[in-house]
């Protein structure tokens, strides 16, 4: 039963239960009222032979046939025929009769049963039906009164067609209005289940439409309810972290600038100095430039993460925008004698993608393995399509991230580098996010690193 939808839940034990009433209420009164007129026949036939018997109408079956319409058959002790009214139509039975009226079991059964005057019969003669009374007469004789009762078996059969049509149409207008109700009900509860679906699939900005005001309504009503709380919840929830992440970046950014920051204020007050050579002096004004584009660097990676830019989306052939900035590292690779490894998967067609953002994400990740490589160590880069997403891998046998730091190199400002922002990873993966993509890294400590993006080709598809 459970794998029947609601509907057929709802419908299927009232078809059941209409359609087992409609058949069997007409057969049962058919047969009831069969009988009740069979019996009502019999006796009347029966009080016809006693009159007939009575009158001495017994000896002229012409009369009887015309006053009663039925037919007299009369048969001596061995089973001939003294008289029979049966008209030329049915004398093809003639010979059978003794047979047809199964003569000798009813002599037997007459003269056998002390008491049992009569014997009532449905008999076939020449495929037309009769109630038959049998009386014996002295003699032997068998007297047969036979009543037609095709009429009767033909009314029967038109009874019972006009029933079966009438149950049938029935049974097809409870299957009908079953439906339609079954519908009724079902319907708010699958727009219900459809609403749910959307809302678990996290769009919460909808609303069940209240078409009933049943339990139903209120059922829809209390999940629009429960719809506009989680939002809120969500929103507020969204806002405690914004503010959180807020102070967390401006605690890192406190921190990552007051080194740069304090450094400026000792070369600064080392310039006021009058006893400074001028070397000195040039090579503090150098370090304080430098401390500065520090700075401007910190900043830029953070407005960058803060406020990411909008894509620009084009089609472009992957293969070679990887070709290229590997052939832009080349010289940055030799000088560290690091070999880097290509391998493109060739069914990569054109690739839907912000080529400046691609770029910038393909070249910190190549930077990041550089910096954990001893010299002589080796990068490899590749491609692969994977249905309707193409995956692109930078992997190195540098030195690897312990997993307590692996948690972290996402978050913005986490490094480990004298030099580095620490923005890095955290602005790639916003980019990868911004192109509905996925960055996930892996690292054994002592044995590389490996990080795979996952972006939608969707280069045929409308740009969405
Ligand atoms: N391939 C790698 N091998 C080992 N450690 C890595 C690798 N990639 C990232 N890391 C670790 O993750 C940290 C964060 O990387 P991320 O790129 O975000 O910042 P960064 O490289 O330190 O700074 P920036 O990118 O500004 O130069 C790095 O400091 C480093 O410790
Ligand atoms: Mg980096």
């Amino acid at each position: 039963m459970h794998r029947f939808g609601i509907q057929t839940k709802i419908t299927l034990p009232f078809v059941l239960l209409f359609t087992v009433i409609i058949f069997v209420i007409p057969i049962v009164t058919i047969s009831l009222f069969d009988r009740k007129y069979d019996e009502q026949f019999s006796l009347e036939t029966r009080e016809w032979l006693e009159a007939i018997v009575r009158t001495n109408y017994i000896y002229e079956p012409e009369k009887v046939k015309r006053a009663y319409r039925a037919e007299v058959v009369v048969f001596g002790q061995d089973g001939t025929i003294n008289s029979s009214t049966i008209t030329d139509q049915t004398n093809q039975a003639l010979p059978h009769l003794a047979t047809n009226l199964k003569f000798h079991q009813i002599q037997k059964r007459l003269k056998d049963e002390s008491g049992d005057e009569f014997i009532l019969k449905n008999v076939t003669v020449a495929d037309k039906p009769y109630k038959v009374i049998y009386y014996l007469q002295p003699y032997g004789r068998l007297y047969c009164l036979m009543r037609p009762i095709d009429k009767i078996a033909e009314a029967k059969r038109q009874a019972i067609s006009l029933m079966i049509g009438v149950a049938g149409s029935g049974a097809l207008l409870v299957i009908f209005i079953s439906y339609l109700i079954g519908k009724n009900l079902s319907s708010p509860i699958s727009n219900l289940v459809a609403f749910t679906n959307r809302v678990a699939g996290g769009n919460l900005d909808i609303q069940c439409e209240v078409t009933t005001q049943d339990e139903i309504g209120n059922l829809t009503a209390a999940f629009n309810q429960m719809t506009v709380d989680l939002r809120n919840s969500r929103d507020e929830l969204i806002q405690v972290e914004r503010l959180a992440t807020a102070g967390k970046m401006a605690a890192s950014f406190a921190h990552e600038i007051r080194n740069p920051l304090s450094s400026m204020r000792m070369l600064t007050q080392m310039l006021r100095k009058p006893s400074l050579t001028e070397a000195k002096r040039h090579q503090s004004q150098q370090y304080i430039l430098e401390e500065i584009e520090r700075i401007d660097l910190i900043v830029k990676g953070l407005m960058d993460f803060a406020k990411p830019e909008e894509l620009k989306l084009e089609k472009y052939d992957l293969q070679r925008v990887l070709r290229e900035i590997a052939s832009l590292m080349e010289a940055n690779l030799q000088h560290h004698k690091i070999s880097l490894i290509e391998s493109y998967d060739s069914a990569v067609g054109p690739v839907l993608f912000d080529y400046d953002k691609i770029k910038q994400v393909i070249i910190n990740l190549l930077l990041n393995a550089m910096a954990a490589q001893p010299s002589d160590g080796e990068i490899e880069i590749s491609t692969e399509k994977n249905g309707d997403q193409v995956c692109m891998c930078v992997s190195d046998n540098g030195t690897g991230i312990p997993p307590s730091d692996l948690e972290r190199v996402f978050e913005p400002f986490f490094t480990t580098k004298l030099e580095g922002t620490g923005l890095g990873l955290a602005n790639s993966k916003r980019i990868i996010d911004q192109h509905g993509g996925e960055m996930r890294i892996e690292s054994i400590l002592g044995q590389g690193t490996k990080v795979t993006i996952e972006i939608p080709i969707k280069a045929n598809a409308s740009q969405a």
